[in-house]
């Protein structure tokens, strides 16, 4: 845990070196990265570059951090994540969140692409979360706790900030978007779910599934940090249509909504 501090406070010092603390954290999903072209007096630093920091593998994410303006806030945006299916343990997958926090971060966007469970939603559509389900049941915050980190055992009552749920909405209203909110659920992958599977994700409450966000949403809670959390709903989940799932169409939707997604969080970061 001593180890784990350190290394957190290396991964900032850097960061520090190269960047002003920023106000508002950002990780960008599957198909969502180009949200950064929406940053203005940019400095992109690649993962490779920041003491300790993990390298992301999969397709559709570049691996670097952007940092700059939004609206005039001042973000730091993960372009690229790192997700338990490419190996990375919850540590390494939530490392990022913990030098945001340490930054000073206290506001976090974080955004994925995700399978519609809710027979009413459709691929292009935007949820916000309001709650998630831990279907791996795993947690980062396991082990030893370090109360510089956060509490042994944090509050998740409000693990997505109501206050900025409210904030999306009114943003959407003003962009005459329609919002979903919902449940995300997350699951393993890299395998999409099985029919079977998403029926009993319904019944369990989920409205969406995805392969992230959670151990991030997790760690920023034992952190304090407020969350937002914002699904787009790339495909309807396995079984519900008639179409097998694949990757690249759930980067195709995703790339066909960005504009209407970016309009949208840049809203929102300009209303925080
Ligand atoms: N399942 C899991 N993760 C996903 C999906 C899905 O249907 N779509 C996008 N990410």
């Amino acid at each position: 845990m001593e180890q784990m501090l350190k290394k957190i406070k290396e991964a900032t010092g850097y960061l520090l070196s190269r960047v002003n603390s920023p106000e508002i954290g950002l990780v960008l999903g599957s198909g969502l990265g180009d949200l950064v072209e929406k940053i203005q007096d940019t400095v992109v630093i690649p993962y490779g570059e920041i003491p300790n920091f993990p390298v992301s593998t999969v397709e559709g994410h570049s691996g670097r951090l952007v940092a700059g303006l939004i609206e005039g806030k001042s973000v730091l945006a993960m372009q690229g994540r790192f997700h338990y299916y490419e190996g990375y343990s919850l540590d390494e997958i939530t490392f990022p969140i913990r030098v945001m926090r340490q930054l000073g971060i206290r506001n976090l966007i974080l955004t994925n692409a995700a399978g519609g469970i809710n027979e009413t939603f459709k691929p292009g559509d935007i949820m916000v979360i309001k709650d998630h389900i831990n279907f791996l049941g795993l947690n980062p915050l396991r082990g030893p706790n370090h109360p510089e980190l956060g509490p042994r055992f944090p509050d998740m009552t409000e693990a997505y900030a109501p206050q900025l749920q409210d904030v999306a909405l009114k943003a959407a209203q003003s962009l005459q978007l329609n919002l979903r909110i919902g449940v995300y659920a997350w699951v393993s992958g890299p395998s999409y779910e099985t029919p079977a599977e998403i029926r009993l994700l319904r019944i369990l409450g989920a409205d969406a599934v995805g392969m992230s966000t959670v151990p991030e949403t997790i760690v920023a809670n034992h952190g304090g940090m407020k969350v937002l959390g914002l699904s787009c709903i790339t495909n309807v989940a396995a079984g519900m249509g008639h179409e097998k799932l694949n990757h690249q169409s759930v980067i195709a939707t995703a790339e066909e909504i960005k504009e209407k997604f970016q309009k949208l969080v840049c809203r929102i970061i300009g209303s925080l």
